[in-house]
């Protein structure tokens, strides 16, 4: 059984409170203690009132589903604490001097950090960039105005440019970008859209190397009990925590 603490309680802890399956929430965590005694109550898990609290708990994988600024604050302390540091706020790694110290408090404790594929897919095969490099890498992400937090009565462009810079803009709604880049290992161009018209988050990604190209659309349906939520970055963490300990491993 693997054992998570869950830093961040609010739509994607509780899909993962709700659905999760070989793993045990020993603790959890949020800047809103209510929210962790509300997940608490659901798990079994106990909730902390303090970060320190949290991290001293007898468990092996830091789930952090809060924030890019909770990633940033409390990455190193997990690893540092001897955790393996599931990442979903991936943006905080968009930073180079984050990251590098990031892999390196990893790297001194024999832990690793995840970032698991969330709202997209493809990022297996995608990492071939790191070795054969493309030509051209793009993400196209259109959201309903509401959840980039503007306003807009037709279609428009919002942002267009490299992902290190978009994140910075919209730390809430380009995650994926930056595990894309990782992946790919370089930064990726964006084309970020807001449409009135769409009730799904559409993400597009084009990617043209020495391989050939690659297009890849997921249209991501709300999660069933918070409309806020892309089911699939919910059912990805489930999934990675379903596959840690398996003896065969699937993808690249
Ligand atoms: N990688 C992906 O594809 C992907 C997909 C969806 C969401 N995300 C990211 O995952 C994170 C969680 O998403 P969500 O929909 O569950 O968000 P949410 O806003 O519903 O919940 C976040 C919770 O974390 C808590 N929190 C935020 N900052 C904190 C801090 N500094 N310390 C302690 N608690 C803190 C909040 O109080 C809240 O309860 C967000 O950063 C979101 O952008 C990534």
């Amino acid at each position: 059984m693997i054992r998570i603490g869950l830093l961040g309680c609010g739509n994607i802890g509780h899909v993962i409170a709700k659905n999760r399956e070989n793993c045990q929430i020993v603790a959890l965590y949020d800047q809103v203690f209510s929210r962790a005694q509300e997940l608490a109550g659901i798990s079994g898990g106990t909730a902390c009132s303090d970060f320190d609290s949290f991290v001293g708990a007898e468990f092996d994988y830091v789930v952090e589903a809060a924030s890019v600024q909770a990633a940033r604050q409390y990455g190193e302390a997990a690893l540092a604490n001897g955790k393996h540091l599931i990442l979903l706020s991936v943006g905080a790694l968009a930073d180079p001097v984050f990251l590098s110290n990031l892999v390196e408090t990893a790297r001194e404790n024999g832990r690793r950090v995840y970032v698991p594929s969330g709202a997209v897919t493809g990022l297996d095969n995608l990492k071939v960039g790191q070795i054969s490099p493309f030509r051209r890498l793009l993400l196209r992400t259109t959201k309903s105005p509401a959840s980039l937090g503007i306003q807009a009565t037709a279609r428009q462009l919002v942002f267009q440019g490299k992902a290190h810079e978009c994140i910075k803009e919209f730390p809430r709604n380009v995650n994926v970008s930056i595990a894309l880049s990782l992946a790919a290992g370089r930064d990726a161009d964006v084309e970020l859209y807001a449409d009135p018209s769409v009730s799904r988050n559409v993400h597009e990604i084009e990617a043209e190397g020495e391989f050939g190209e690659i297009y890849i659309r997921v249209s991501n349906v709300p999660s069933p009990d918070n409309p806020a939520t892309s089911y699939l970055a919910a059912l990805s963490i489930l999934t990675l925590l379903r596959n840690l300990d398996s003896p065969l491993v699937v993808g690249t």
